[in-house]
């Protein structure tokens, strides 16, 4: 299978998050399991600098958008059994920073335009290509666009995604033409209307063949207008063609047994490197070494999906705990300035470093024993995984990925691999923290074995690259040898591959996570007929949109910055096929909310106390255990023959 990824930043060669990190780890894993992979991604200013001197000039061609004539060099390089692309034009990509420049929708326009343009240039012709964000979002537009004339271009499959939703690509429907390129008709029939505004990642999902976003409960939860920044209507839409893949990490850089960044290397088998790493962490940031005090730690921008707030409200009574805290992480001044202020009031006890330190992030994933992820959303999320990696228990609000990744534990029968609360209350998440911590201070045998299985996760970019070949299969009507690790179990007698993470603990698993996401996962439906050229294509489910008539803007304003238009909103409008009722019923926890704090109440986790207990009557408990687990296994395989 021929694949074309297309992203706006990819590791090693340029991030400003997440994205950078997948991006720079699923190619290679595809190309691992038999694919041919190709990754094409703007030369930037600091790709120039850093690594201009490996690259391979190509050829170059001319793009053509709206009325420029552009110049483009193709750039590429081999690397883990893929080749890198870099499109150049240095009026577009020769600047210090990726993003946040005035003109972005004009460089990403040139960019997506230009992917299409130099598909004649690669090495070869993609089956599928998956696109990323907002950014590539213009490239399965163009390619229906394209389409039209030439059967070459429908004879590619799309994928697009979503990686932050909060991100949409948003301008005023007057650059449709002028900067885009586009037909009025893409917005008169809606396909890239919302609210008023041109939306580029709405388009791309309409048009695209596949949906998917990064882990599986956020593709649930972008059904949902407390997620879905205005686009639930559309994703419920194309539910049908939606799916979620966990990401992963890269398991070979994050080996706490082998990493060269800390200072002891440690295993689940020997952890006495983790106590040398975390009296190194305490000297490193200034607090009191002291062996037997919980290191609470974030590594996190410090934004407000990040579940910020809750901290500030409880920070007193989390650190009336015997805990530290260490904080490391930039972002927006009032959180900067609340972390401040918290750390001169505890010396010794807490210390905040705002900064983006990659040797003293490693230093805090190695050394700190709990680590906290109480989002208001996010979408996979990589440190809780890295967290785990290395030992350090994970405390998370069960949203998005962390829902997938962590499960809570459940100490009276050694199940789970860290603590969650479901709420946004901070009264919740105290509760929660202040049950680790005190498993922590007085089961410390209970603890060591929470953090093992916290360690043997598995976390890695194979399982995850199968089911993205799994989507690419479906869409592209292929059959693909998906257990290729499994049928070469079968060849050589070794045993095939561990199961995926949320799958390597079922038991821990509650009932209730029977992901509606696995019934909307496209593998499951029939391949999809051939296509029908664009422009024949029913139109998006929106109404025909009366085009209003925006007020003339002179400048190409990006919407973001104009007040959002009271609109016949289509993204509201039922979709015909939306089987959306049982997502809402699956997940009410999950709904908005919770504004007030309410009192820490008992989840489907066992408290400290039970533990106590437990602890001692293990025996007693015993009988109840297995047929708790038997009735819960009973569930997953309803599950499973369900499926
Ligand atoms: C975005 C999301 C984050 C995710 C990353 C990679 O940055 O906010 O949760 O892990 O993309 O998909």
């Amino acid at each position: 299978m021929k694949i074309l990824y297309v992203t706006s930043e990819a590791v090693p060669f340029c991030k400003t998050g997440g994205l950078a990190d997948v991006a720079g780890s699923l190619p290679p894993a595809l190309a691992e399991q038999g694919a041919e992979v190709a990754v094409v991604l703007p030369l930037y200013e600091r790709i120039r600098d850093r690594y201009g001197s490996q690259l391979t000039f190509e050829c170059y061609d001319y793009v053509d958008l709206a009325w420029r004539h552009s110049y483009c060099g193709l750039f590429s390089m081999e690397k883990d059994g893929v080749t890198w692309y870099f499109l150049d034009n240095e009026q577009y990509f020769n600047r210090g920073s990726l993003y946040g420049q005035a003109d972005d929708g004009e460089r990403f326009a040139f960019f997506s335009r230009a992917v299409v343009r130099m598909l004649d240039h690669f090495k070869f012709w993609p089956e599928v290509i998956n696109c990323n964000d907002w950014q590539s979002a213009l490239v399965p537009i163009y390619l229906k666009d394209d389409g039209v004339r030439e059967e070459r271009y429908r004879s590619i499959k799309t994928v697009v995604t979503i990686h932050n939703i909060e991100y949409q690509g948003r301008y005023n429907p007057y650059v449709l033409g002028e900067l885009f390129g586009l037909d009025a008709g893409w917005v008169k029939d809606g396909t890239l209307l919302m609210d008023g505004d041109v939306n580029l990642l709405k388009g791309a999902i309409l048009c695209a063949d596949a949906v998917n976003a990064v882990s599986p409960t956020y593709a649930n939860e972008l059904k949902m207008p407390y997620f879905a920044h205005r686009m639930e209507g559309i994703m419920r839409q194309c539910s049908n063609k939606l799916s979620g893949v966990l990401n992963g990490i890269d398991m070979k850089l994050y080996d706490p047994r082998t990493d060269s960044r800390i200072v002891k290397n440690f295993s689940a088998e020997d952890m006495s490197g983790k106590d040398e790493c975390k009296a190194e962490l305490q000297r490193m940031v200034g607090l009191r070494e002291e062996a037997h005090t919980p290191i609470v730690a974030m590594v996190s921008r410090l934004v407000s999906h990040k579940g910020l707030d809750l901290i500030c409200e409880v920070l007193h009574d989390m650190m009336e705990l015997p805990i530290q805290l260490v904080v490391l992480g930039t972002g927006d001044q009032r959180y900067e300035e609340f972390f401040h202020w918290a750390a001169q009031q505890y010396p010794g006890r807490m210390s905040v470093r705002m900064d983006y330190n990659e040797d003293l992030s490693m230093a805090i994933y190695a050394g700190a024993d709990l680590f906290l992820m109480p989002s208001k959303s996010e979408p996979c999320g990589l440190s809780q995984m890295i967290a785990m990696r290395y030992g350090t228990v994970p405390i998370v609000r069960e949203t998005g990925g962390l829902k997938d990744t962590v499960q809570p534990c459940e100490s009276w029968r050694d199940a789970g691999n860290g603590f969650s609360f479901t709420n946004y209350s901070s009264g919740d998440m105290l509760h929660v923290i202040r049950e680790a911590v005190y498993l922590y201070k007085d089961y410390p045998d209970v603890f060591g074995r929470l953090r093992q299985r916290a360690m043997s996760g598995d976390f890695s970019w194979a399982r995850s690259a199968r089911e993205y070949l799994r989507i690419y299969a479906t869409i592209t009507g292929q059959t693909w040898p998906i257990h290729s690790d499994t049928r070469r179990a079968a060849e050589t007698g070794e045993p095939a591959e561990e199961a995926a993470p949320f799958e390597a603990a079922p038991e821990a698993a509650p009932v209730e996570e029977a992901a509606p996401v696995e019934e909307a996962v496209p593998a499951e439906e029939p391949a999809p007929a051939e296509e029908p050229a664009p422009a024949e294509e029913p139109a998006p489910a929106e109404e025909p949109a009366p085009v209003e008539e925006p007020a003339p803007v002179e400048e190409p304003a990006p919407a973001e910055e104009a007040a959002p238009v009271e609109e016949a909103a289509p993204a509201e409008e039922p979709a015909p096929v939306v089987e959306a009722a049982p997502v809402v019923e699956a997940a009410p926890a999950e709904e908005p909310a919770p504004v007030e704090e309410k009192p820490a109440k008992k989840t489907r986790k066992t408290t400290a106390k039970t533990a106590e207990k437990s602890e001692k009557a293990v025996k007693k408990t015993e009988k109840k255990a297995v047929k708790k687990t038997s009735t819960k296994k009973g569930t997953a395989g309803k599950k499973k023959s369900a499926e």
